[in-house]
């Protein structure tokens, strides 16, 4: 069935009426578009301008106007098509919903006789065309159901359609409960098509005598049996419970017709089917019981239908795709009759684009600084420029030819992204921060300056387009881009890659392009030639395309007839025969060489491949406890590099064993925008001297023939990370005070590096799995130093390239690259929300405004709404130790980093929590 159907009874009293009399203009919003003065019109209502509402368009006089109401004297237009005509209207009242009715006025008021058409929008909403042609003045009026602080209200031209214009926008707030029958109006809004005040013909009535101003239309075309007021009411009504009901002053009339004869109205509705939300209200102000049945476009809704003197009933009926009402009263026994019908198109209101998605994008606007009009929801009504939506998710990105500069992590945020194109964009260093995007379809580095591949391509398992051409990339094509299942075309023309493409790209019916590359190609041989002959390889290399499906076929088709002459499948076999035996012999002199370079290294000191100068350097500085390395001993301590237990930011860390039996955690960086050497020696001697019980011991180093390894003590007990989230959490999971110390503990050491030590450090990569566990579970901040220094007190640091990893960014950071301890601050606020909540900072689980943890638990814990707490913690906290924690993470976190807490006092406040739930606990034990 169709409809739906609820009834209401309440009884008319005196109380009532002096309520709809009552002058109570609360929370009205009156605006006159385009006045200059403020008004008061003969219903008391109070008519301000429009300016402090809206910032576009021009303003004009209708003289035709003159002699109507104040309101329709002006009107606001809007020539310009590509402006954004938007009203920003205050919806205050979150607990009801609210009307707003928007009148627009022609009248010839620009003397061309050529009204305009347009389209308007309210929140994420195109609701309505308007059209003067058709209907001068025009009307629209919406039941909005309110759930932010604002709604934009907006107008878009649509091409011939003239000017947009409008003359008032009225904002009533409706009671609360209004309308709003078994959660219509959650997704939807009502867009009112009919009001009408049955066997009422004397004009309309509206505020005062509706306290919501509603506008009760005449009834028109049909003899009405009018009731006059005055009868009495019975007592005891509850006004609150119907909200919407209709004034006594519209109750009191009514249509009747006496037995056995039908009443009906006839309403058309549009041109286009649509849901109708249809509310038809019946009072018993007459002394005889009426009994009908009710039909809705020739169905029968209610059958012998009937009320009580003194009562009034609603029926709520919604009808899906019908473009025409027709309302039919049946009488059964004694009369039909009807006191008033209220006939509304249901819009339906798009979902809005998730927070993190508007946050991770108005972060890259001001970063970028183009000051793009984005505003509002990227997708709804009109997508933003530079984006693209698939319903309320982003799907695609275009900054080309914008100077970005760095791949920021922020991107990474954009979960939704199947199309990033980002070529020309003047970036440089390594593909980064991407690897997030496992929809990504086509992402477009081209025409760029990047010199590295990067880490995170092999995870876009979904890439079908990945244009590289016109870079700088540097060496040969990694493996990783093999796993590329659905990868159609990979163009890396005119780079400087060379060597061997991976045999894992020799599959599917993928088409490399490698065009203007020194050499690059599937085979050896082919390289050794064209590198010998050729001073240009940048135009003379031949394109390599492989399309195997069809050499599959052609060798399938060789086999079943021999007769055939197929040339090229056996040139091809005869040059792959030839390239094998010489990658054989190139293979063994190289092995041999490499066994007689090694023979003759061990006569030397293990520093010998660096220059003398910083061999000296090396010597002679004061290394504290920091020892160094030399390449084959790092190889025997990791048993030739076999154990990974890590990816850092910039290579793999693996287990290693020295000989005293000591286990180290050994961090090769194969970084190609690797520190000279010099640097590097510089910086390793820094952080030998940092030595502090919750920051990781650097135990030495190697820096062997452009070898960049460090050697820090290894922790047993795991990062952070793995214990509240991760593949290893343990089936025990950290108690709430143990949480706490592994927080002290973690600031304590920020506290170090950013007060402590000299020069200052800043981490720049705070985060969970950068917090490691001993066998005691003392917790040690790992992965500090390394170009992350400060060498002046109280300067801040700009940088170009912004690191960081997603979810943990500092947005404040990103947005204007001065980098200061704040931004470690805001990281750590982040590991915070991650101890108190349980979860990672970014995921894909639960609603859209739940992925970006911050955003998502910020409200909650701001209100002391505590049921977002690790439901492994639950029942086990002391809440006066949550508020302290849950405050201090919520104030790092603040958007505005002068705001922040420095980590001294983000340290002070986390021991006082620590106190707290130390005290609780041992209530317990007595
Ligand atoms: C609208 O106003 C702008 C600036 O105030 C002016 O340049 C423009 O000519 C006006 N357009 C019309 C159609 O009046
Ligand atoms: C507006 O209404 C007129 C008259 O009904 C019609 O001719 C015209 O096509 C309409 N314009 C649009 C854009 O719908
Ligand atoms: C907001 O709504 C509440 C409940 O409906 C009501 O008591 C209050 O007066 C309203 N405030 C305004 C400003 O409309
Ligand atoms: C209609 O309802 C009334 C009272 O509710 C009852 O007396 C009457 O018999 C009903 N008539 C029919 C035709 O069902
Ligand atoms: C976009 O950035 C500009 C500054 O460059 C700022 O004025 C504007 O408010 C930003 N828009 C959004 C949606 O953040
Ligand atoms: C690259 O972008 C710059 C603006 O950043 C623009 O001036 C230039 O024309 C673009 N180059 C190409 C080839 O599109
Ligand atoms: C990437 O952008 C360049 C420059 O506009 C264009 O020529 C190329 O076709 C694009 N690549 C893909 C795969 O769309």
């Amino acid at each position: 069935m169709g409809f739906h159907l609820l009834w209401v009874g309440f009884f008319l009293c005196c109380e009532f009426w002096v309520l709809s009399l009552s002058d109570d203009q609360d929370g009205f919003l009156s605006l006159s578009c385009g006045a200059t003065t403020t008004f008061t019109d003969s219903s008391n209502i109070l008519w301000i301008p429009d300016v402090d509402y809206i910032s576009s368009g021009n303003t004009s006089i209708i003289e035709n106007g003159k002699g109507g109401s104040f309101s329709s004297d002006h009107v606001r237009f809007f020539p310009d098509p590509q402006a954004r005509n938007c009203y920003k209207l205050p919806l205050k009242n979150s607990s009801s919903s609210v009307l707003i009715r928007a009148k627009f006025v022609y009248k010839n008021y620009d003397k061309v006789e050529k009204p305009p058409a347009f389209f308007v929008s309210l929140g994420t909403a195109i609701t309505s065309i308007v059209n003067l042609t058709f209907h001068d003045p025009w009307t629209e009026e919406f039941v909005w159901p309110v759930n932010k602080e604002t709604a934009s209200f907006c107008l878009h031209s649509i091409p011939q359609g003239g000017s947009p214009l409008i003359s008032s926008i009225e904002l009533r707030p409706l009671p609360q409960g209004a309308y709003e029958d078994d959660g219509l109006l959650q997704s939807q809004a009502l867009r009112k098509s009919y009001r009408i005040n049955c066997g009422y013909t004397s004009g309309s009535l509206r505020y005062p005598i509706d306290p919501y101003d509603r506008i009760w239309g005449a009834d028109r075309n049909f003899k009405p049996f009018h009731v006059s007021s005055g009868f009495k009411v019975e007592a005891n009504f509850d006004v609150i419970e119907v909200k919407e009901a209709p004034p006594a002053a519209v109750v009191e009339t009514a249509r009747v017709l006496t037995r056995r004869k039908e009443l009906s109205y006839n309403l058309p509705l549009g041109k286009e089917e649509g849901d109708y939300y249809v509310i038809l209200y019946f009072g018993g102000i007459l002394a005889v019981h009426p009994s009908f049945d009710v039909l809705i476009n020739g169905r029968v809704i209610e059958s012998n239908y009937t009320f009580e003197k003194g009562e009034i009933r609603a029926l709520y009926i919604i009808q899906h795709q019908i473009k025409n009402l027709i309302i039919t009263l049946k009488s059964v026994k004694f009369y039909s009759q009807i006191n008033a019908i209220e006939v509304y198109q249901i819009v339906h209101l798009p979902l809005e684009a998730s927070s993190t998605t508007v946050s991770a994008l108005e972060v890259i606007n001001q970063s970028i600084g183009l000051n793009l009009e984005w505003e509002d929801d990227p997708c709804s009504p009109k997508t933003w420029d530079h984006v693209g939506c698939e319903g309320n998710l982003v799907t695609s990105l275009d900054l080309s030819n914008i100077n970005l500069r760095t791949i920021s992590p922020t991107f990474g945020d954009i979960l939704d992204l199947k199309i990033l194109d980002l070529h020309n964009t003047s970036l440089s260093g390594e593909i980064q921060n991407l690897g997030s995007l496992t929809h990504l379809e086509n992402l477009n580095l081209s025409f760029n300056k990047l010199t590295s591949f990067g880490s995170d391509l092999k995870n876009l398992s979904n890439l079908k387009f990945l244009d590289l051409q016109n870079n700088s990339l540097q060496g040969i094509v990694p493996d990783g881009l093999g796993e590329l299942e659905d990868l159609q075309l990979l163009n890396l023309e005119n780079n400087r890659l060379e060597g061997t493409l991976p045999l894992s790209l020799n599959k599917g019916s993928l088409e490399i392009r490698t065009i203007g590359n020194p050499c690059l190609s599937f085979s050896t041989m082919t390289c050794n030639d064209v590198s010998s002959n050729n001073n240009n390889p940048a135009i003379e290399t031949p394109q390599v395309t492989i399309v195997p499906e069809k050499k599959k076929k052609k060798e399938e088709e060789m086999s079943s007839d021999h007769n055939n002459n197929y040339h090229l499948p056996i040139i091809i076999i005869i040059v792959s025969a030839l390239a094998a035996a010489l990658l054989v012999l190139i293979t063994l002199s190289l092995s041999l060489l490499l066994y007689l370079r090694n023979i003759h290294s061990q006569q030397h000191t293990t520093s010998q491949r660096l220059t003398y100068s910083t061999k000296a350097a090396m010597e002679l500085r004061n290394w504290n406890s920091a020892k160094v390395f030399s390449y084959k001993e790092v190889k025997s301590a990791t048993n030739n590099f076999k154990e990974v237990i890590g990816r850092g930011s910039f290579g793999s860390v693996y287990l290693g064993k020295l000989p005293d039996g000591k286990l180290v955690a050994v961090k090769v960086r194969f970084d190609k925008t690797q520190l000279g050497t010099e640097s590097f020696i510089n910086e390793v001697h820094l952080l030998s001297q940092i030595r502090h019980q919750n920051l990781v011991c650097l135990e030495g180093f190697c820096n062997e023939s452009k070898r960049q390894i460090l050697v820090y003590e290894y922790l047993p007990g795991g990062s952070l990370a793995d214990h509240i989230y991760g593949k290893n959490r343990k089936n025990v999971s950290l108690s709430w005070i143990r949480r706490l110390k592994v927080a002290v503990d973690a600031a304590k050491g920020l506290d170090y590096l950013h007060n402590g030590s000299e020069p200052r450090i800043i981490h720049r990569d705070v985060k969970c799995s950068n917090i490691l566990l001993d066998m005691e579970m003392n917790a040690k901040v790992c992965d500090f130093g390394l170009s992350k220094q400060i060498s002046h007190p109280d300067a801040t640091h700009v940088t170009t390239v912004v690191k960081g990893t997603a979810g943990y960014l500092d947005p404040e950071y990103y947005s204007t690259q001065q980098l200061t301890e704040k931004s470690d601050v805001y990281s750590f606020g982040v590991v915070l929300l991650e101890l108190i909540c349980g979860r990672e900072p970014l995921s894909r689980t639960g609603t859209p405004d739940s992925f970006n943890l911050v955003l998502w638990a910020k409200p909650y814990l701001q209100a002391g709404a505590f049921e977002i707490v690790d439901e492994n913690l639950r029942g086990s906290f002391d809440v006066e130790s949550m508020k302290k924690a849950a405050l201090v993470a919520i104030r790092c976190v603040d958007r505005d980093a002068s705001q922040r807490p420095n980590i001294g006092q983000v340290l002070a406040d986390l021991k006082q929590a620590y106190d707290a739930q130390f005290a609780y606990l041992s209530t317990f034990d007595h």
